[in-house]
């Protein structure tokens, strides 16, 4: 349930857009879709509860992200050309499992069987090419939750999807590193509410035995003991095998697409106010949405992430515990709320709280563009398989009315604002969080933006190193020698990451270089978005930390004289002066790489 985007977010980055293009790229017309990571940098959301695990509201996050993303769109202006789309479909076998087949089995028969699986298993490929046939770029998209690593993870990781464009744009961009070169592979989210790539399915950590039960429940200790397990021998290997499964298919798509899309593109957006729509049920019946609100199951979490305090998943009764706290703490629910969320029991009436300002989103957007005969439906949040389908049909109904048949729609979830899973009403009885309609379009009504956001916490502290030693020193040394397939370590006195970040969007924490011997230079081979490399960072007391940065040589590594160099920033401040970042870098010693 972390994503990648909010309101505030999206409207920076148009403000940046608008004050360099003036109108050409506009709320319609743009998406922000959040591929969604469990493992990245938080606080960049101004409503409370995206902002609790952070701490608060970070500016550096924040502005570091808007950078990023406008840099991204800037450098796609840039290099514009006329070009052609085509696209393909097929199905990843092998990838997915659905975590939450008793809510799926709840949706009616006649309804199951129709489809083959209880996940959807077609990947959607928009290969580009330029007019001359050269590769551009492409966008896909796939039904999985990018969560092979687990939450034991503190690495900032893109999961598995995140590997996928890895391997992609390293097969397109030959000779390049991660991140350089013009391909560009993105792996967007679709229907994934209830999909998981830990495939071996739920298992109690502490017994072996399987807790594929209702409630995600374990003999012994409960939900929290119920995580489901991924197919490599660690969180790692299980990034890289779902990630190559979808590479594999993905790169096959591509290669073989034909069939070309032609015709207009368009775009629409509007915000809705979910707090107040009626929905029109049947020639009889309507009713309405109202206030958002979290149940226990929220908190269970997933079999993929469990919440930690033992709460259970599809939890239809409260727990008298958790709620008299609640109560006490940050307000009962209203009877209004209750009824309308009615079967669920509300943990936290996010709808309802405002302190220190508004806790949950009440104006979301929903958007489409179309492109020929596609329809990409951008919505907030994160569809379950079954309501992605429903809401795919209906779409392609709305197309028909109006004479336009056979498009093809696929669902972009985790668009512009973030507003937790989307249940079909039958999923909704037994488990998940708030349903979700989508109305027709006029602008909206414009969301609030709030100028005093909720701050971190924690103060920035001055980093500091121990006596007699300077930033980038090396604590640990590399061993002189490492054969292929082990893991080469160095540790340096370091410094918070975070201090990167003030004006720096293309900045790597570490290089891997090789000694080349006919022009006498150090070669980069490797940076931080190397699958090869980790960058670990262990704060200390009073403003001290280490740095160990990790090479997992790879066995096709070329044999030669390597080193490894570390490149942060420390945060100084005399008494009374605004904060410096001050860079500094550090290297090991040479050491070689020997085969056996
Ligand atoms: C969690 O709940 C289960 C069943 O209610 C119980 O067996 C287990 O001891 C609880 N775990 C903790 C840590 O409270
Ligand atoms: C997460 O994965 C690691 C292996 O990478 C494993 O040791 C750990 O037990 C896993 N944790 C959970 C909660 O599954
Ligand atoms: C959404 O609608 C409700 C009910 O009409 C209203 O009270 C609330 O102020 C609206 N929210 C915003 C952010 O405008
Ligand atoms: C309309 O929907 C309501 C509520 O689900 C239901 O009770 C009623 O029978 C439906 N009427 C028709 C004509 O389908
Ligand atoms: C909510 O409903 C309960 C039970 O019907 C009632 O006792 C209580 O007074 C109501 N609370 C409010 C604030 O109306
Ligand atoms: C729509 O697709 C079906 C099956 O692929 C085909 O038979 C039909 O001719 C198509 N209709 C239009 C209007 O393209
Ligand atoms: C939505 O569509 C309905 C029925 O077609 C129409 O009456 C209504 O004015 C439309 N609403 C907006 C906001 O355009
Ligand atoms: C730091 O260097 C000074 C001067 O060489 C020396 O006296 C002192 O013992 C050193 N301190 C540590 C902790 O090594
Ligand atoms: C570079 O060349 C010199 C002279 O030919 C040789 O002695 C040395 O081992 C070479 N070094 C590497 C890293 O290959
Ligand atoms: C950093 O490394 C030094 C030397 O190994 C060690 O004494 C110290 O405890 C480490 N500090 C942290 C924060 O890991």
């Amino acid at each position: 349930w972390c994503s990648r985007k909010s309101h505030a977010l999206k409207s920076w980055v148009l403000r940046r857009l608008q004050n360099q293009y003036g109108d050409l790229y506009t709320q319609e017309n743009v998406v922000l879709s959040g591929t969604h990571t469990h493992s990245g940098p938080a606080g960049y959301f101004q409503y409370t509860i995206f902002v609790l695990s952070s701490e608060g509201f970070s500016r550096r996050t924040f502005e570091f992200i808007v950078d990023g993303i406008v840099k991204s769109i800037d450098m796609a202006h840039r290099n514009l050309k006329p070009g052609r789309i085509f696209v393909n479909k097929g199905n990843v076998e092998g990838a997915q499992i659905n975590r939450s087949p008793y809510s799926y089995l709840q949706n009616p028969l006649s309804e199951r069987n129709r489809y083959s699986a209880n996940t959807d298993k077609e990947m959607l490929v928009l290969k580009m090419v330029d007019l001359n046939g050269e590769d551009l770029g492409l966008i896909s998209w796939f039904a999985v939750h990018p969560v092979s690593m687990n939450n034991t993870n503190h690495l900032v990781n893109s999961d598995n999807v995140g590997y996928v464009s890895y391997m992609f744009e390293q097969e397109k961009n030959k000779g390049e590193l991660p991140g350089q070169g013009p391909f560009v592979a993105a792996f967007a989210s679709s229907n994934l509410g209830d999909v998981s790539p830990n495939i071996l399915g739920p298992h109690c950590i502490n017994t072996g035995e399987s807790c594929d039960n209702f409630n995600s429940f374990c003999p012994i200790g409960g939900s929290d003991m119920c995580m489901a397990a991924g197919p490599g021998k660690d969180m790692f290997d299980s990034t890289r095998i779902i990630g190559d499964t979808i590479y594999q298919k993905a790169k096959e798509l591509y290669d073989i697409a034909s069939q070309e899309i032609l015709g207009p593109l368009s775009a629409a957006h509007q915000w809705v106010n979910m707090t107040d729509v009626t929905v029109q049920l049947n020639s009889t019946h309507t009713a309405k949405t109202c206030k958002p609100a979290l149940g226990h199951s929220f908190a269970a979490g997933t079999i993929d992430g469990v919440g930690g305090l033992n709460f259970t998943q599809g939890a239809t009764e409260g727990d008298p515990f958790w709620d008299s706290i609640r109560d006490q703490l940050l307000g009962e629910p209203s009877n209004e709320t209750k009824d309308c969320h009615k079967p669920k029991p509300i943990l936290l009436s996010t709808g309802e709280m405002s302190r220190p300002h508004p806790w949950h989103p009440e104006i979301v957007d929903v958007q489409i563009i179309t492109l020929g005969s596609l329809v990409i439906a951008a919505v907030p949040g994160e569809p379950t398989t079954m309501s992605g389908r429903r809401l795919r049909e209906a779409i392609q109904k709305e197309f028909e009315t109006s004479g336009r048949q056979n498009m093809t729609v696929v669902i972009a979830g985790l668009c512009n604002v973030y507003t937790h899973y989307i249940a079909t009403y039958e999923e909704y009885q037994v488990s998940l969080e708030a349903p979700d309609t989508v109305a027709n379009l006029s602008r909206g009504p414009e969301p609030p933006f709030f100028s005093q956001l909720m701050l971190p916490l924690t103060s920035n502290q001055v980093d500091r190193t121990p006596e007699n030693t300077t930033f980038g020193d090396v604590l640990h040394p590399a061993k002189p020698e490492y054969q292929r397939g082990e893991v080469a370590e160095v540790m340096f006195v370091g410094a918070n990451p975070k201090n990167s970040a003030e004006n720096l969007t293309d900045h790597t924490f570490l290089t891997v270089e090789k000694y080349e011997n006919t022009s006498a230079m150090w070669q980069i081979v490797h940076n931080d978005a190397s699958w090869d490399t980790r960058f670990y960072w262990h704060k200390g007391s009073s403003g001290q930390s280490n740095v160990t940065i990790e090479w997992h040589i790879a066995g096709t590594t070329p044999l030669g004289l390597y080193r490894i160099r570390y490149f942060g920033h420390n945060r100084k401040q005399n008494f009374l002066q605004p904060a410096v970042f001050l860079p500094f870098q550090g290297a090991s010693a040479p050491f070689w790489v020997t085969i056996k």
